[in-house]
């Protein structure tokens, strides 16, 4: 696979776009306007500099990376790609509208798949033009640093989609684990519950953001505190994930914390709006609470 189209350039699109173009690949990047894409493409060329400045990364392969990475501002050149990786916002009636109308640019061989952290690959195929050539490849963030992929075939996805996807993901340097297709997949199924958990036990008071993160992190040696790392995610992609998991298994151990569908009506949503459940306008984050 040599060209690779990355739909929605948010986090998640930005990360992905940018380790497939540092692996060699050629990025088209596309987000709901062209301008949106440039602007992606811009902070990754930020970041990438800025890294290179301090060492860490050869200036030439930083400036290499950002030249494979094409903003677009429609579908007509997904034609191009091997792969098209849809990683927009986490709603599902936005990503049934991307395979439709992209759908009708794939080319007869190339193969559509999701970023999804938690909507049913099978579901999501029927709007795609193949459901044989649809697959789930959830990546995790920041997906620069870490080293995981879950791939998850959908009920018609075929043997040859699953082992392209393998070759793609080894080509960028990391690591499969194989999901059926159900809710979360493996890894969010557990740990979304336990992030909407450290909610509850906010909302009812029993410790403040800062005892909770450090709890955690102290007493389960976690690298970062359920809070911080929400904020870190997004609390808009956690609420719906919750949701998600309700709709879909019935089951009320999966109800939202009152407190973080608060936090996401107020435009609270964590490090990409400035504010979750830490403030981070100054220099050091601040507990809002
Ligand atoms: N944030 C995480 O830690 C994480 C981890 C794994 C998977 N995911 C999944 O990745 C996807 C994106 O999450 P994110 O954190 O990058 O969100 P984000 O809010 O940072 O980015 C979403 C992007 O999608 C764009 N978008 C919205 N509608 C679109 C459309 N119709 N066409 C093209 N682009 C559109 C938005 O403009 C935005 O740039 C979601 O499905 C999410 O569940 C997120």
């Amino acid at each position: 696979m040599q060209t690779i189209a990355v739909i929605g350039a948010g986090q998640m699109g930005s990360g992905i776009a940018q380790v497939a173009a540092a692996s060699g690949k050629s990025v088209l990047l596309s987000d709901v306007s062209l301008a949106l894409a440039e602007a992606a493409r811009a902070k990754i060329e930020k970041g990438l500099l800025k890294l290179a400045e301090r060492g860490k990364i050869p200036m030439e392969d930083a400036v290499a990376t950002v030249s494979r990475i094409t903003p677009v501002g429609d579908y007509a050149r997904l034609g191009e790609a091997d792969l098209v990786i849809e990683a927009a916002t986490e709603r599902e009636d936005i990503k049934h509208k991307i395979f439709e109308a992209a759908g009708k640019h794939l080319a007869p061989n190339a193969i559509m798949a999701t970023n999804t952290s938690s909507i049913p690959i099978t579901r999501m195929a029927v709007s795609s033009p193949d459901a044989g050539r649809f697959i789930g490849i959830h990546f995790f963030n920041p997906v620069p640093l870490m080293k995981l992929v879950e791939v998850i075939p959908g009920l018609a996805t075929s043997v040859a989609t699953i082992e392209a996807v393998r070759g793609f993901v080894a080509d960028i340097g990391k690591e499969i684990v194989l999901s059926q297709d159900e809710p979360g997949f493996i890894v969010n199924r557990i740990f979304v519950p336990f992030i909407n958990e450290a909610a509850f036990v906010l909302g009812s008071g029993t410790g403040s953001i800062i005892d909770i993160d450090k709890g955690v992190k102290l007493g389960l040696n976690h690298p970062m505190g359920p809070l911080e790392l929400a904020d870190f995610i997004g609390l808009d992609t956690l609420l719906e994930i919750m949701k998600i998991y309700l709709a879909s298994t019935g089951d009320p151990k999966y109800r939202p914390a009152p407190l973080l569908q608060k936090y996401v009506e107020a435009g609270w949503l964590g490090r990409k709006s400035g504010r979750g459940f830490y403030d981070y306008s100054g220099e050091v984050p601040v507990p809002t609470r």
